[in-house]
């Protein structure tokens, strides 16, 4: 088969499987609120007596270990509580990015900064769906009170991850939801408690280097970055979490076996992409044949007949920026894991 006609086939699969790609809000009406916020009003909520992020906010701070020359983002940085009191720790040789989804905020941050003589402050006014803060620039994301208001979680934190240089960390606060035990503010305020979010901040990329208890009613975890990978290089992610992951748009699957292969059986999920097709383009002409079509806001699973080709797959489309993890489960020990055949 002429390759020309390996990569026509390979484009209409792709554009056939984008197009169907569905992402929805995880919690669509969360950020009702903030849509033209009434800044005073939102001021006096944050910065009170008995907020409890409020009431610690100086062990919350001190417990990031801030340090001159920092870059620190300050994911929902909201009415500015937390940008205000991270500016002078990072000093004129840092930053802090005041990050939020609400512009009228923003504005408010840059303000109060510029009267307090705070220069070391930006404010970037993001979509619920990315932070758009270039790669590798930030050493700490600081998320208060935020993550159970982001729409869409993997986006937002695949974002972040991108945005963190190789050691960079996130630092998240926010209320524990226990049933039976929290308020029915927060039972009713919050989708998901401490372990569904580390869970999904974990799949994103990260992993807990550090837990603090010293909140009642919130936790205070710090993470930093993680392969996901095993000892053979192939996913940690399980076989439960992949099908999760698929059926909810947040990942998606390719098969890179080749066309015979393929046309002898594959799974109903996957997109072709054969290695041969990686390997056989130059980068350039690899990344912009891809960027229509692989997705970078998901994860990319891959597999290959028995996990082998999936490793050589991986470090081509990991140098170009993607979130690839290799199955070590084959093309057969998936379908004995209930993934469904094409007819
Ligand atoms: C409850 S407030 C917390 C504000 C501040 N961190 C504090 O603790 O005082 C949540 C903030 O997150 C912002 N927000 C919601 N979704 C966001 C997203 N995807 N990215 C960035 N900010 C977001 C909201 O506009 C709001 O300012």
């Amino acid at each position: 088969m002429r390759p020309s006609f390996i990569l026509q086939l390979f484009s209409i699969v792709f554009a056939a499987s984008t197009c169907l790609a569905q992402d929805k809000s995880v919690n669509p009406d969360i950020n009702k609120s903030f849509q033209k916020p009434d800044v005073s009003t939102f001021a006096e909520r944050f910065e009170r007596e008995g907020r409890e992020v409020y009431d610690h906010r100086e062990e919350i701070i001190e417990a990031c270990q801030l340090k001159p020359g920092m870059f620190v983002a300050d994911i929902g940085a909201g009415t500015g509580l937390f940008t205000r009191m991270i500016a002078p720790r990072v000093t004129d040789r840092g930053q802090v990015i005041a990050v939020d989804i609400a512009k009228e905020f923003i504005e408010h941050v840059e303000k109060t900064c510029q009267e307090a003589g705070i220069k070391n402050v930006k404010g970037v006014i993001c979509t619920s769906e990315a932070t758009g803060l270039p790669d590798n620039s930030v050493d700490l994301a600081f998320i208060c009170d935020t993550y159970h208001h982001f729409e869409f979680p993997y986006k937002t934190m695949r974002s972040i991850y991108r945005a963190l240089k190789p050691d960079g960390q996130v630092v998240l606060v926010d209320f524990d939801r226990v049933e039976g035990k929290s308020s029915e503010w927060i039972l009713n305020h919050l989708r998901a408690g401490k372990s569904t979010f580390v869970k999904e901040i974990e799949l994103a990329g990260f992993e807990v280097a550090e837990e603090r208890d010293f909140l009642a009613t919130s936790y205070w975890i710090r993470f930093k970055k993680s392969n996901r990978k095993a000892d053979s290089d192939h996913t940690t992610d399980s076989v439960d979490d992949v099908k999760r992951l698929l059926a909810d748009g947040t990942a998606k699957l390719i098969d890179v076996r080749e066309e015979g292969e393929w046309d002898a059986g594959h799974l109903a999920a996957a997109d072709l992409v054969p290695l041969s097709m990686l390997r056989g383009l130059p980068a350039e002409q690899l990344k912009s044949k891809l960027a229509d079509q692989l997705p970078k806001d998901k994860i990319i699973y891959c597999h290959c007949r028995s996990g082998g080709r999936v490793l050589a797959a991986t470090s081509i489309l990991e140098k170009l920026g993607y979130d690839i993890r290799p199955l070590a489960l084959g093309y057969s020990a998936l379908v004995d894991e209930g993934f469904q055949k094409a007819e």
